[in-house]
């Protein structure tokens, strides 16, 4: 193919990756955005292979034993396990990254060419990347899976001056395999030494911590991508890279703005090490009060507007089909029912709204926080389905681990029921003084049993 068709082919898979990506900004244009951004990786693909030189026997194996593996898994992946999924992916693309330019190396080795500085230095920073970004990955699945690697920060005396010296290690072994592209054996030291910073990076955050790691992580990834489309001297690649790239450091900042950290407090902090807050007994003791879902019956009786904010516990009690049953029974009775949505609801960008969407909610009952908060007081009542942290009030104070972070104002509205199983704090650890709010009432259980009760109870009143 000749090589302007195949940069005309590439440039308009660019601009639909690009208008995918706008897509997928929105919930109600998300389908169309996924599908322009998989027609641009169709066309990318398609006229990758069309170029000459490539083993299609090998394509097509790797092709059916990667789309089985990736089949099968997003089949039976739970909607709370997709942090790790992601990670899992993420993990990929660095290795692979890693794989391509060592295999690129050592094609020129052997045929005694000269890639030239610019491939060289791709190759050495493919490695390091994807090298980090593999194994950081990995170590971040076995977190957030629970399996061999402590949930907990993992912390050591001397533990930056460890992973600096890792980085100037690797850097003198990238000068070493751009002077000498001979020398693969240096290659692999760096992959080693990346591999090596990689865990080090991750194993010292704390579990919770981990989807912002993982966005930072994809954003690796796709900075690793982009090194081998250097590497290749393919311009799709450099540009999907970028884009990877791009948006996994806006989403790294939203996450981080959202919970009102900075980068460096998520990468060497970690919540609860910053302030010492008041113990559970001295915020809860004897104030709080308890309700049934039969006493939610009736007080929905006479409520006119009704606002469900969404939590993480939603989505663990996958609540959200027993939510729309409720919606629907309201709804019908005249009474406005909307959804509340805090950025760092749950434990995801877009968590939330992906599981209502998933139950069929219309995407104009989901208001954002900023919308809603000016509204909360002529709100009858406010239904906290599973969330913590995000309608914490003593985020508005100074001495808190969640001081400053945003948060849905249901304080401020006629009544707030709080579905929970217990007085257990959410993914910050702290108390919550909203649960002994005058106008709170606590309805224990798990939320989507909750759900499917106060239903029936309506239904039979
Ligand atoms: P959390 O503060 O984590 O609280 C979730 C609550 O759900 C828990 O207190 C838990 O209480 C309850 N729960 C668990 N299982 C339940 C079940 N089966 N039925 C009913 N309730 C259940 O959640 P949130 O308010 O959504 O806040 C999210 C937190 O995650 C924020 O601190 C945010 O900064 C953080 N975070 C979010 C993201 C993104 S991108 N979303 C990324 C990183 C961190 P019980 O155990 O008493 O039931």
């Amino acid at each position: 193919m000749p090589e302007n068709i195949t940069n005309i082919a590439y440039l308009i898979a660019a601009v639909l990756f690009i208008y995918g990506l706008i897509g997928l900004t929105h919930p109600r244009t998300a389908v169309r955005g996924n599908l322009l951004g998989g027609m641009g990786m169709l066309i990318a693909v398609v006229v990758t292979l069309l170029r000459s030189g490539l083993d299609y026997e090998l394509i097509i194996a790797g092709f059916v034993i990667g789309g089985l593996i990736g089949a099968v898994l997003a089949i039976k992946i739970e909607m709370t396990a997709m942090p790790q999924l992601v990670a899992v992916f993420n993990g990929f693309g660095g290795g692979a990254s890693v794989l391509v330019a060592g295999a690129e190396l050592y094609k020129e080795g052997l045929t005694g060419g000269d890639p030239g500085l610019q491939a060289l230095i791709a190759i050495a920073l493919s490695g390091i990347i994807g090298a980090i970004t593999f194994w950081g990955s990995l170590v971040a699945y076995a977190k957030l899976q629970g399996v061999v690697v402590p949930d907990q920060p993992v912390r050591y005396p001397g533990e930056q001056v460890v992973k600096v010296l890792l980085l100037l290690a690797s850097i003198v072994c990238a000068v070493m395999v751009v002077q000498d592209p001979g020398a693969m054996n240096m290659y692999w030291y760096l992959v080693i030494i990346g591999s090596v910073l990689g865990v080090l990076l991750v194993v010292a955050i704390g579990g919770a911590d981990m989807p912002v790691v993982i966005a930072l992580l994809n954003s690796y990834s796709g900075l690793a991508a982009a090194a081998t489309g250097f590497v290749l001297s393919n311009n799709v690649l450099i540009i999907a890279g970028s884009l990877v790239g791009a948006s996994g450091l806006i989403l790294t900042n939203i996450m981080c703005k959202a919970m009102n950290r900075s980068l460096a407090n998520v990468l060497f902090g970690g919540f609860g090490a910053i302030q010492e807050t008041a113990s559970a007994d001295d915020v809860y003791g004897g104030k709080v009060k308890s309700t049934s879902p039969e006493e939610l019956a009736m007080l929905m009786e006479t409520a006119s507007r009704v606002v469900v904010v969404p939590g993480y516990g939603m989505a663990v009690a996958q609540a959200q089909h027993a939510v729309r049953e409720l919606y629907n029974l309201l709804e019908a009775r005249g009474i406005n029912v909307e959804f509340a949505i805090h950025p760092v609801a749950g434990r995801m960008p877009g968590h939330m709204n992906v599981l209502l969407a998933e139950a069929d909610i219309p995407y104009d009952k989901l208001i954002e926080m900023d919308d809603i908060n000016p509204t909360m007081q002529q709100v009858d009542i406010a239904i906290v389905l599973g969330a913590n942290d995000v309608v914490n009030p003593i985020a508005r104070t100074d001495n808190s681990p969640i001081s400053g972070m945003p948060i849905i104002d249901v304080d401020k509205a006629k009544t707030v029921i709080v579905v929970k199983r217990s007085l257990s704090p959410g993914f910050a650890g702290i108390p919550n003084p909203l649960f002994a709010a005058d106008n709170a009432l606590m309805l224990f259980g798990d939320g989507k049993k909750v759900m499917q009760e106060t239903v029936n109870a309506i239904k039979e009143a």
